[in-house]
């Protein structure tokens, strides 16, 4: 998953005396689902979104525990954020600190101690007890909400109010798994989101339904490990990712899907025959590998060889051969050598990515990979870093550049930088520059790829 940084939407039309709230994300899609979602639930308590912290009644900062950076983010925030709050209070006014997201579930109380400037820490299991938290708060309390009940998983927050749903775009997010059982030797995810949970379909096809009815046209399914969702089908079978994706495909409006991270061990044969056999399910797949040494997925706990990742990439290229791949890695796990760190290359060439993520390892505590002896040097993990993103980025460029000439179909999504154009979506994710007016958002149109930007192409209409 890639990490994003952003706030939510502001309210457009806030009335006055309502309470403010300023939300900042940090992490991936999935903690920017959830603070939508909690953007929602305080909608219901009175407060509108706000896009400063400075004349925010409540800023809650929904926190990524990925990587040491990752985490360390929050702490600076709430530095800044303690010099706005006493500046406030000499006005008289009132600001509450709230830090939810994964190092909440990580740290629970530590980061109150550290930082006593907080007010609330929440898990993410926990969210749908955000407005009786908040209710503590203003008794004077200091709330600390990380303890959860399996079940609670999806007992969550509110579906999205209608005219909340009309302001979230032609794309939107939705979550149908939750939770990790994998423990990959590196990762904080399992503990910080829990044991894997799949959402029931008739939930996840409400929620769609809804989405479209606002407006939605693709819709992008979202779980730490998406493609390991099951569930009991509306004709009573066990579904997989694959059945449930032929399931939405059949909602009015919907014109486009796609799922985010998978697994490799979780890509079945339903899956892989979906993108053979439904067209709108985008030719786009982020597959992460992390290596392409057998040696150091093993001691990572990946649970597969180098050899079946690509046999599984051979087959989904043949079941969609426009597929843009897109992967994450990690360079300098414990214990890596110059030949395993070669291995990785070797596959980052032979896969040939359009796209993808990569990492130094960062030791996190709690999980075995932080005790593993042979912790590699700081330096050789900065130069293998770029190695590998220099072949990344070549791959990235030349698929871009393949792409040019190509005529296919983008959603038109937002107006662009400057008046008479307007960004759109390809099928292989990359934003798309065309002209156009705001009036054609949501419509689905035919073009001429006609050169590359960065990170984005530019089209022609074609009629
Ligand atoms: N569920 C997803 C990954 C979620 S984390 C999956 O299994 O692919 C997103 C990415 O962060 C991972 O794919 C990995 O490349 C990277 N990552 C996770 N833990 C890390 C660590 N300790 N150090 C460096 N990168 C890490
Ligand atoms: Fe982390 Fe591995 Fe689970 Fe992905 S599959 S969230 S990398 S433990
Ligand atoms: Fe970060 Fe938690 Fe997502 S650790 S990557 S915000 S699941």
């Amino acid at each position: 998953m890639s990490e994003k940084l952003t706030s939510i939407e502001p309210d457009p039309a806030p009335q006055t005396g309502m309470r403010k709230v300023f939300v900042k994300t940090y992490g991936c899609q999935m903690n920017v689902y959830d603070s939508q979602r909690m953007a929602d639930s305080l909608a219901a308590e009175g407060y509108v979104a706000t896009d400063t912290p400075e004349d925010a009644d409540l800023v809650l900062l929904n926190t990524c525990h990925i990587r040491e950076k990752a985490s360390e983010k929050l702490f600076s925030a709430l530095g800044r954020l303690r010099k706005m709050k006493d500046m406030r209070a000499a006005e008289g006014k009132e600001m509450t600190i709230g830090v939810a997201g994964c190092v909440a579930q990580a740290e629970g109380e530590e980061i109150i101690r550290r930082a006593p400037t907080v007010d609330l820490v929440i898990g993410p299991q926990t969210y749908h007890r955000l407005p009786e938290a908040l209710a503590r708060v203003r008794g004077g309390e200091k709330v600390v909400e990380t303890e959860y009940a399996i079940e609670d998983k999806f007992e969550h927050l509110p579906a999205p109010r209608r005219e909340v749903t009309r302001r979230r775009g032609v794309s939107a997010f939705l979550t149908v798994q939750e939770g990790c059982d994998k423990f990959c030797t590196f990762c904080v995810v399992p503990y910080t989101r829990g044991a894997e949970v799949s959402r029931p379909v008739a939930q996840i096809v409400a929620e769609a339904e809804r989405l479209a009815e606002g407006g939605v046209r693709e819709l992008t399914l979202l779980g730490q490990n998406v493609n390991a969702w099951h569930g009991t089908g509306d004709d009573g079978r066990e579904w997989g990712l694959g059945e449930l994706l032929f399931r939405l495909a059949r909602i009015p409006g919907i014109a486009r899907l796609r799922y985010t991270t998978s697994h490799p061990r979780d890509m079945d044969d339903a899956l892989i025959a979906a993108h053979r056999d439904l067209p709108m399910l985008m030719p786009y797949l982020h597959l992460p590998v992390q290596s392409g040494s057998d040696r150091i997925l093993k001691a990572m706990n990946r649970r597969h060889k180098a050899e079946e990742y690509l046999r599984l990439i051979d087959r989904i290229r043949e079941a969609r051969p426009d597929m843009a791949l897109s992967g994450d890695f990690i360079v300098g796990f414990p214990g890596e050598t110059d030949q395993d760190f070669e291995d990785t290359m070797e596959l980052v060439r032979r896969v040939n990515y359009a796209q993808a993520y990569s990492f130094k390892y960062s030791p996190r505590p709690g999980t075995p990979g932080a005790d593993l002896p042979n912790h590699v040097d700081e330096a050789v993990k900065d130069e293998r870093l770029q190695r590998l993103q220099a072949l990344l980025s070549s791959q990235q460029y030349a698929f871009q550049d393949s792409l040019v000439g190509v005529e296919t179909d983008v959603l038109l999504e937002k107006p662009g930088r400057f008046a008479g154009q307007i960004v759109g979506r390809s099928p292989w994710l990359l934003p798309v520059i065309i002209d156009g007016n705001t009036d054609q958002i949501g419509d689905i149109i035919h073009v001429k790829i006609t050169a590359t930007g960065t990170n984005s192409l530019i089209a022609q209409k074609l009629t």
